[in-house]
């Protein structure tokens, strides 16, 4: 019996797959099998041998059983490790190379000149992209047959078939957004209303989305002197220099009387702009005293309340103030374009901490 344990034993520790360790089993403890033999000769023995050899030939045949059993086991971890070894993939990718993203010039001058009139106690107020055409001409005193309506290349929203109201526009100029500050808060107020705007043009200095902000200042006492010293302060602040020389030449628009366009004292030698210097003029806003058509349209009495208001294009001086050429690379998201004249994510521009470093 020592024999035939000794030899299972081993053929079971050397079988190499599944189907061995079968016919191992069928050749020890199957129907036919040698230990199933030998109890089949337990009949044939006395009483006495039958008592010594029954619990001996169980007991072999329980350690062949468990020896098939923790082989077969073995077999199936080995056959699972060598799957595992044969069907391994590198799901990985190789890593970039870290890369902090950059502040977009139109964010960054955004928040420069939302800074600069912050210090000065003007608030941020916004309105919606889609607006009324009331809001963004009628109410700033632009009627239906005015020829600013045309030269604005507004883009209209579409109606429903049979809706005879006028269609929405899509705002050709923040303006509007005094209107629905007067309204919310009455005067006096100070606020700017930074934003996008849209008008169908296209080419190196414009694009059919772009940026403005509107100032509006009203109260009991404002004069075109406060519109200058605002104006001057914002300059200097804005482009980081000492001394501003501003001009403001008469000019028209619907929601003001009088009203004036500003140029800052410039040159451009080399190429390059310096502002304060030179004998160049750079036209860099729209501005004048609130018309009183408007004040009315906005809630306000005119009698009792005047001021002025402003409006310049934040893309145009994010390009003269960091030197960036062409309109259309701000809205391309060029990675390249973005890394040159992106800003530090973290430098959040402050009148004390330097507003672009
Ligand atoms: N809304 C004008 C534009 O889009 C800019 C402007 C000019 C705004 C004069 C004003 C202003 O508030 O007083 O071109």
């Amino acid at each position: 019996m020592d024999d035939l344990r000794d030899k299972y034993i081993k053929l079971i520790a050397d079988a190499g797959d599944e189907s061995t360790l079968e016919d191992l089993r069928v050749q020890a403890v199957g129907k036919k099998g040698e230990i199933s033999l030998q109890m089949r000769e337990l009949g044939k023995m006395s009483a006495e041998e039958r008592q010594v050899m029954g619990p001996r030939l169980n007991a072999l045949k329980d350690e062949i059983n468990s020896a098939l059993a923790a082989k077969r086991e073995a077999l199936a971890d080995a056959a699972l490790d060598e799957r595992l070894r044969g069907e391994w993939l590198d799901v990985t990718l190789p890593a970039r190379g870290r890369r902090a993203g950059t502040i977009h010039p139109i964010s960054q001058v955004t928040e420069e000149v939302t800074a600069i009139f912050a210090d000065m106690g003007f608030a941020v107020a916004e309105g919606p992209q889609v607006e009324s055409d009331w809001h963004n001409f009628d109410a700033l005193n632009i009627p239906g047959h005015h020829p600013a309506r045309a030269e604005m290349d507004t883009f209209y929203m579409h109606r429903a078939e049979g809706d005879e109201r006028p269609p929405h526009v899509l705002r050709t100029h923040t303006s509007p957004v005094q209107i629905r500050s007067m309204e919310l808060q009455g005067a006096p107020i100070r606020v700017i209303c930074p934003g996008r705007v849209y008008r169908a043009d296209y080419d190196q200095t414009h694009t059919p989305m772009f940026h403005q902000v509107e100032g509006l200042a009203l109260d009991t006492d404002i004069s075109m002197a406060n519109l200058k010293w605002t104006l001057e302060e914002f300059v200097k602040a804005f482009f980081e220099v000492d001394d501003v020389e501003l001009r403001f030449r008469a000019s028209h628009f619907p929601f003001t009387e009088p009203s004036a366009e500003v140029d800052i004292r410039c040159s451009w030698e080399g190429g390059q702009l310096k502002v304060g210097e030179g004998d160049d003029w750079l036209e860099i806003l729209g501005s004048g005293m609130v018309h009183p058509n408007v004040l009315r349209a906005g809630g306000i009495n005119p009698n009792v309340h005047q001021g002025f208001a402003f409006g310049m294009g934040i893309d145009r001086l994010a390009m003269l103030k960091y030197g960036i050429p062409d309109l259309r690379a701000f809205f391309d998201s060029d990675l390249r374009w973005l890394r040159h004249y992106g800003f530090a994510s973290l430098d959040v521009p402050t009148l004390h901490g330097g507003l672009s470093r």
